[in-house]
């Protein structure tokens, strides 16, 4: 199963100059757990944004460039994400789509699932998660915290 985790504010913006626009600890913890020895999926600028090695969890990469290659035997590198996710999207092992805004794209019809940090505030964002339409999900839980709802959604059955 592919399963979307994505922090967006109320613009649907996630990112700014290759980073997130936005510091917010508790969000970063609970990202931690949700992804923590699960399978993530992200596009290689996302990847080589990250402040830190995740660790505990197996990465993979998206790139397009084939002589893009990362020494690490905890992250693969994926060449063919449309290949990858029709083989995952009906898989009983959780794949999560961590970004970045292509990423997201090319994934959002084959997730089942969204966890959703919808912050609060408009920030200065200069990429979105411009294909999300709540209209296309069921909100199974909600937590109000400070700086942002976080919301689980499952995909609503076709009518
Ligand atoms: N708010 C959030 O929750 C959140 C989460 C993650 C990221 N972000 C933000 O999103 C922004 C980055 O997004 P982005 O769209 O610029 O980059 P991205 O989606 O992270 O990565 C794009 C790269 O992925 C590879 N790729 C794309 N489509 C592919 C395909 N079909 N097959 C294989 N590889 C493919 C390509 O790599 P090559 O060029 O190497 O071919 C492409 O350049 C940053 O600002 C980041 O902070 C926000």
């Amino acid at each position: 199963m592919l399963v979307i985790s994505i922090a967006m504010d109320e613009n649907k913006g996630i990112g700014y100059k290759g980073a997130l626009p936005w510091h917010i600890k508790e969000e970063l913890k609970l990202f931690k757990a949700n992804t923590l020895h699960q399978n993530i999926l992200m596009g290689q600028t996302t990847y080589d944004g990250l402040p830190r090695k995740l660790v505990d969890r197996h990465i993979y990469v998206c790139s397009i460039n084939k002589e893009y290659t990362v020494d690490d035997e905890d992250v693969t590198v994926i060449y063919d994400l449309d290949a990858f996710l029709k083989e995952h999207e009906n898989d009983e092992e959780v794949f999560i789509v961590c970004g970045g805004a292509s990423i997201y794209r090319q994934s959002y019809d084959y997730c089942k699932k969204a966890l959703i940090s919808f912050v609060k505030g408009e920030y200065k964002v200069d990429t979105y998660f411009d294909c999300f339409d709540l209209n296309d999900w069921n909100i199974i839980k909600e937590e109000d915290h400070e700086d942002f709802i976080y919301r689980e959604l499952e995909r609503k059955e076709n009518e």
